[in-house]
């Protein structure tokens, strides 16, 4: 600064000051702001993962797609994380043609499948069945295990991943939906529909989604939690 007066220097040295500490609180100010839009971002994620999903296979026959849509499903769902998954497959449980003596409502179980059904159920906050159709219909194994409990399924939402041939199991999936309101659920408006499953699966055996059953799978789970997280209140009361 040749020929400058001591001055006119010291201004500078002023502005750059106020330069460089104003740049500082905008910096602070921008951390500040980020961290509160990280807490803001990772709250939900930290709440709703507490809320249990049950995918549940329905089908149980020999040679049965059912478990191929189920796992693609519940991977995909795990993705998502919105819910702490579980696949639960019917066929494990072995429930004969429903054979207690007592309405179900009264929760005196006299056999252990049944016992063994109802702990499984009740530990659910939302289920998805990944439901075939059979006659236009849900199977029988997916009504005969809605029939077994009664209060487990109370006040809960249920979501269906449905397939079978040209109609992606849709008659059986819009019939489930009356089904599942006589147990107090609440069905859910979106779903998953899946056309020819068998045509989907590889050699791997494993099921090869399209962007439809992904794009459909997610508003299904987004909505699912909106209804968990406000029925869930309804059952302590
Ligand atoms: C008893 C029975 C009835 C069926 N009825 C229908 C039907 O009404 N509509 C349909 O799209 N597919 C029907 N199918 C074909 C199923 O969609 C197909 O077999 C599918 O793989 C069944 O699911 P699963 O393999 O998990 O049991 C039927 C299959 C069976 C075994």
């Amino acid at each position: 600064m040749a020929g400058s007066s001591p001055r006119r220097v010291a201004g500078v040295v002023t502005d750059v000051c106020v330069a460089f500490l104003t740049l500082s609180a905008y910096a602070s100010a921008g951390r500040i702001v980020t961290a509160f839009a990280l807490c803001k971002c990772q709250k939900p994620k930290e709440k709703t993962m507490s809320l249990k999903l049950q995918i549940i296979i329905c089908s149980t026959r020999p040679g049965r797609v059912g478990p191929a849509v189920a796992n693609w499903f519940h991977g995909f769902a795990q993705s998502q994380g919105l819910f702490d998954c579980e696949l639960v497959d019917l066929a494990d449980f072995q429930l004969p043609v429903y054979d207690e003596p007592n309405h179900p409502r009264m929760q005196k179980y006299e056999h252990d499948h049944t016992k063994a059904w109802s702990r499984s159920v009740a530990k659910a906050d939302a289920y998805i069945f990944v439901l075939p159709e059979y006659n236009f219909c849900p199977p029988p194994s997916f009504t005969n295990a809605l029939d077994y409990v009664y209060s487990e399924w109370n006040y809960k939402p249920a979501g269906f991943v449905s397939y079978g041939g040209v109609s992606g199991g849709l008659r059986s999936a819009q019939l489930a939906k009356q089904w599942v309101t006589a147990v107090k659920m609440m069905p859910m408006f979106e779903g998953v529909t899946v056309q020819m499953p068998w045509t989907l699966i590889g050699e791997d055996g494993r099921f090869q989604a399209n962007e439809h059953h992904e794009d459909s799978g997610e508003a299904l789970l987004k909505e699912l939690l909106k209804w968990a997280e406000a029925m869930k209140p309804m059952r302590s009361r």
